[in-house]
């Protein structure tokens, strides 16, 4: 039996889902789950329903997988505004190959609707493709998963009995399910070029460009994308390691980090669930996130922002990611042992050691990762360097961090506020701590609102 799949970070909208389709569509919050269905060749699909907005991986990437694995099973996007069809989201769907957009309010059936659900498809079983079947410049698709679609999504090709590829369907024709069917008694499987298929994970990645860069697609979305990307670049770094190739793709990462805080201010509640998924991808993302907010306030310039605090809080901690003890990344000091904390007070110049080593930052932003805890009033760790030898960016970052560990133990904001008071603001200069208060002002103000509208 084709089964929908449904993937959503909504758990009530998909208990619905489960419940009004009676337990027959596969529904998960997570992408990698969703990914271990689209996967195994036994699970067989009659649609994608996707929430780009989900935080728990990315949308596009996952796009691209699908066209590796099931390129005819036709998908929809659940994404409230995208309903009206504007000129770049009409090209995001076009290349994304997207069959429709849902808002997520419809009932089970009619998501259903846009799918051939009564043909009378001879029941077969997915199994993987063999070997023998493959033929070069071309991918096998078994014929059971064109049955639910509407149209062709690329151009398809048959085998005749002497092996040559002849077209079946072509890109953007209506799909004959009795053609399907006919062609089913003596084939297992249909054909398409692999140069279509790479053209469309080109257009994946354009599409993504597109939907970073046009006021068209909805804050949350940019937000997945973005933080989705932060997540997979410090998990290759806590894996591979650091390298310029690794930098080019942070700075990538940053810059559409860059784009993303600086186009915030219409959209009202954003910048406080921006912050908020920032804090749950990790320190480091939390605090590039952040550390931008205050380089926009003071009005710093872009390309300083990008390659000198924006990298400084990415790869700040890097030398705490594999260390005699294991990953001490999420470790707070309280937690640490005697010798743990030796090491761990020497981690930002042990950082800056590894960076310098692997690649060519510039010397300013190993300066910034060596000075990531130290203090205006030379408090700070390991050098208990201040005052003028403070970098003004160091100081930033140092006190986004002090935040970060506040945070960490204090979950109402009034605590957090007295605590930053208390323990924090005394340590450091008043015009960074003006910025650093009018931005967290500006967050609270927000969540407000956004509580006041849900
Ligand atoms: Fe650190």
């Amino acid at each position: 039996m084709n089964r929908p799949l449904f993937i959503h970070s909504n758990s009530s909208f998909l208990e619905r889902i489960l419940s009004e389709s009676q337990a027959q569509a596969l529904a998960t919050t997570s992408m990698l789950q969703a990914l271990q269905w689209v996967s195994n060749p036994e699970v067989q699909l009659s649609a994608i329903f996707l929430n780009p907005s989900d935080m728990s991986f990315s949308a596009l990437r996952f796009l691209e997988l699908l066209s590796s694995q099931r390129p005819a099973i036709p998908v929809f996007l659940i994404e409230a505004s995208l309903a009206s069809q504007v000129e770049n989201q009409k090209k995001v769907l076009e290349l994304t190959h997207t069959q429709g957009v849902f808002k997520g309010d419809e009932p089970f059936a009619a998501l259903m609707e846009s799918l051939k659900t009564n043909i009378d498809s001879p029941d077969t079983v997915r199994t993987k493709i063999p070997d023998h079947v493959q033929k070069t410049g071309y991918s096998a698709v078994p014929i059971g998963d064109f049955f639910t679609g509407s149209l062709y999504l690329y151009n398809i090709f048959i085998q005749n009995k002497q092996g040559y590829m002849n077209l079946f369907g072509q890109n953007g024709s209506p799909i004959d399910a009795t053609l399907i069917a006919k062609a089913m008694q003596d084939q297992t499987y249909l054909y398409i070029k692999e140069e279509e298929l790479s053209s469309v994970r080109e257009g994946l990645r354009n599409a993504r460009t597109l939907i970073l860069e046009s006021s068209e697609f909805p804050i949350s979305w940019k937000t997945a994308e973005t933080m989705v990307s932060a997540k997979n670049i410090l998990n290759e770094m806590k894996q591979a390691g650091v390298n310029d190739q690794m930098i080019d793709y942070a700075q990538t990462m940053l810059g559409d980090l860059f784009k993303l805080v600086s186009k915030i201010e219409h959209d009202a509640g954003s910048l406080h669930k921006i912050i908020d998924q920032a804090k749950q991808c990790d320190r480091s993302v939390f605090c590039a996130s952040y550390s931008m907010l205050i380089c926009k306030h003071l009005k710093f310039e872009k390309t300083a922002t990008l390659e000198i605090l924006g990298l400084a809080s990415i790869l700040q901690d890097i030398s705490l990611f594999k260390t005699q003890f294991g990953d001490l990344t999420g470790m707070q000091s309280h937690q640490l042992t005697s010798e743990q904390l030796i090491l761990y007070q020497q981690h930002p110049a042990l950082s800056a050691d590894l960076i310098a080593s692997h690649t060519d930052i510039p010397q300013v932003t190993l300066q910034v990762v060596r000075q990531h805890h130290e203090r205006k009033d030379k408090t700070g760790f390991p050098s208990r360097v201040g005052g003028n030898q403070l970098h003004p960016m160091a100081e930033i970052l140092s006190l986004i961090n002090s935040y970060y560990d506040i945070t960490l133990n204090f979950s109402d904001d009034a605590a957090i506020i007295q605590e930053l008071q208390r323990s924090v603001f005394p340590h450091y200069s008043p015009e960074v701590i003006a910025a650093f208060k009018s931005v967290l002002g500006n967050i609270l103000k927000d969540k407000i609102h956004s509580s006041k509208v849900l």
